[in-house]
């Protein structure tokens, strides 16, 4: 069976409680929602309001520690998304790895942590606009899928479950309106599938494969349409209900 689509909005350090208001419109837009998977990461302090109200859609975290709990001051750990209410978080993402100077060994094992405290993980990956230029995408994504995707028994289950995902974003696509070449996506959809194959087996082929960068309501229906994108996560269009639904109706169309 094809796997559903898997649209998921992170609001980086975007949001505030009025703001919520988009994320219930979002919520009641995916309730009419039966064959795409709508999902929402907005900051640490929004999560467990908005996990209270929401019903159709996931709530998420952007980021967790490795430790379940311990001396971390301003860190925020997996089991404490569990415990409010999120039932994903994303790591890994490029922001993170150059902001937090992130190895891809400290993303894999942000991701165990997920995956040890049940939630469901979306692993983010990317090349430089350099690394593109220089001809070296694949190796550098391909390092990076080997590096930080989670392995063993709990990352096998959470693939087989739909719970683990890979998020392929091109940092020069990222928030800057350039949207990578639909050939190329396909390209690196279908490397970083081979390799989370090899690295997990059969399981491997469920993991989905968001394209994520400067994605919006007119370019998502031909990337989402791209063989081997099963889904997106979507930044500065997610933060209004009416450019993110228009995504995932995209999404609805693509998979239809
Ligand atoms: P963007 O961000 O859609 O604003 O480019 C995507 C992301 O960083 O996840």
């Amino acid at each position: 069976m094809a796997q559903q689509p898997y649209i998921v909005g992170n609001w980086k350090m975007n949001g505030s409680r009025a703001m919520l208001a988009e994320a219930r419109a979002i919520d009641r837009g995916a309730h009419r929602v039966t064959t795409v998977q709508v999902a929402l990461a907005p900051p640490f302090p929004l999560i467990a309001l908005l996990a209270e109200e929401a019903s159709a859609i996931g709530v998420g975290g952007q980021d967790c520690h490795t430790a379940i709990k311990g001396a971390h001051t301003g860190d925020v750990s997996a089991a404490m998304l569990a415990d409010i209410g999120a039932g994903f978080v994303i790591v890994g993402h490029s922001e993170r790895r150059r902001d937090h100077d992130e190895t891809d060994a400290l993303v894999r094992e942000k991701a165990q942590a997920a995956l040890a405290a049940g939630i469901g993980v979306i692993v983010c990956v990317g090349e430089t606009l350099a690394e593109r230029d220089g001809g070296h995408a694949e190796t550098v994504v391909g390092r990076q899928v080997t590096g930080s995707l989670p392995l063993g028994d709990a990352a096998i289950e959470a693939a087989l479950h739909g719970n683990l995902s890979i998020a392929y974003e091109p940092v020069w696509a990222i928030g800057t309106g350039r949207v990578a070449a639909v050939a190329d996506v396909i390209a690196m959809h279908a490397a970083i599938g081979a390799r989370v194959t090899d690295l997990l087996g059969e399981a491997g082929s469920k993991v989905r494969i968001l394209y994520g960068g400067s994605v919006n309501g007119d370019n998502a229906a031909e990337l989402l349409a791209a063989p081997g994108v099963t889904g997106a996560l979507v930044g500065g269009a997610s933060l209004a209900a009416e450019t993110f639904l228009a995504i995932v109706g995209a999404a609805i169309k693509a998979n239809s």
